[in-house]
């Protein structure tokens, strides 16, 4: 009996299995943040390969908030024509399709950003150079862009939106006690570190009413002392349902020396699901249906992670750039892992090459074998 094929739903959208390719950055858009070719592509591929759900990288919903080059945008109605090509590609292979939507926040890119803004300007060693304390009025028009650029989604035809709330960026930012030192209505206690993720759900589902499929990814817990706890994730969690949300993707990490998100060198079944300890503290507080990332490879640690409960659907990244038919792969039974090997050399070296598994895999694979 195999879990990780059987369908299953998120709000009103139907999927044939429980895969989701989470939001990779692909840099594959031009200097305004339109789609080139070949993120079409990759999207095609990615749904040839047999996913159940697509998330594209994260899209930027206000030029403030762009997190760097080759981003791809999602800031404006005249976007909607280049990005309507990526839905009807997928579409065309049968497959499903959500937009991340994200503001970078304090992680906004200086070649394209001059002033970056965060929720309280803060010192950090993980801080690539400072931000501006964000003004009230910036936060109304940042709401503002989230609601329009779920609007956009729908418009240009995507199966969903996600708005993301994790990885340290602007909304991750908010919910930090470590970043967020406001003493207005924006910050101080949970609730009010909260609230700017919930003016902006509010904001979305305004603008495409109640039954587009909205989910979140979001970051449970930070990587810095005195930031996010996973306890006080666990209440935002609780949270998530009131705030008109579909599904929550659970993930960690705010920046910082000791990257909680990417982890690197994953080399047993006991290295994968490293989020697995959130996910069980998520589990009792939310009917959601919940998405799980981080470091899954072998399809038995998928199983059983479903067949536990603590998660409805498997997100991977790292393993759908190296094999972007895994899924399929799985299903016919021609493979039980993934190749990746988690040295994260996905990341393009130079502009224009977009992401690509980089890894010395064919050494690494003569090696075990010898
Ligand atoms: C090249 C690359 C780009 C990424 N871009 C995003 C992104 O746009 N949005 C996001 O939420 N996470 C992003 N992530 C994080 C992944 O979605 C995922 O949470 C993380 O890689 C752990 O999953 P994995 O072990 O399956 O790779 C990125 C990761 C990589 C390696
Ligand atoms: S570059 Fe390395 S970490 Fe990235 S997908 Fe390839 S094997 Fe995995």
């Amino acid at each position: 009996m195999t879990l990780l094929f059987t369908p299953n739903n998120i709000g009103s959208l139907s999927t044939p299995n429980r895969i989701v390719r989470s939001a990779t950055a692909e840099r594959m858009a031009d200097p305004d943040g339109r789609p080139l070719p070949q993120l079409k592509e990759l999207y095609k591929n990615l749904a040839r390969g047999g996913v159940g759900l697509i998330i594209t990288g994260h899209m930027y919903v206000h030029l403030s908030g762009k997190a760097h080059v080759e981003m791809a945008g999602i800031y404006t109605d005249d976007l909607i024509p280049d990005l309507r090509k990526l839905a009807d590609a997928v579409h065309n292979e049968d497959g499903r399709i959500v937009v991340q939507i994200n503001h970078a926040g304090m992680n906004a890119n200086a070649e394209d950003v001059s002033e970056a803004i965060a929720p309280s300007a803060i010192e950090a060693p993980f801080l690539s150079r400072p931000a501006r304390e964000i003004t009230s009025q910036e936060i109304e028009t940042v709401i503002q862009a989230y609601g329009n650029a779920a609007r956009r989604c729908q418009e240009a035809g995507f199966d969903g939106g996600q708005v993301h709330a994790a990885h340290g960026y602007l909304i991750s930012q908010f919910l930090s006690p470590f970043v967020n030192r406001r003493t207005d209505k924006w910050g101080g206690s949970s609730k009010k570190r909260m609230r700017s993720l919930r003016e902006i759900c509010a904001a979305v589902r305004e603008k495409v009413g109640p039954d587009y499929p909205v989910l979140i990814k979001l970051g449970m817990m930070d990587s810095v002392e005195g930031g996010l706890s996973s306890a006080e994730g666990a209440q935002i969690v609780a949270a998530l349902e009131n705030m008109g949300l579909d599904a929550v993707e659970i993930s960690g990490g705010i920046g910082g020396t000791k990257n909680l998100n990417v982890q690197k060198g994953i080399r047993s079944e006991a290295d994968e699901a490293y989020f697995l300890p959130l996910a069980r503290q998520a589990r009792p507080v939310t009917q959601l249906p919940i998405i799980l990332v981080g470091g899954f490879r072998s399809r038995s640690v998928m199983e059983q992670v479903l067949a536990d409960g603590h998660a409805d659907y498997i997100s991977l990244c790292r393993p759908l750039i190296t094999e972007p038919d895994l899924p399929n792969q799985f299903k016919l039974g021609l493979k039980e892992k993934s190749r990746c090997i988690a040295a994260n050399n996905c990341w393009p070296t130079n502009d224009g090459d977009g992401i690509a598994c980089k890894c010395p895999l064919e050494k690494v694979v003569i090696k075990v074998n010898a």
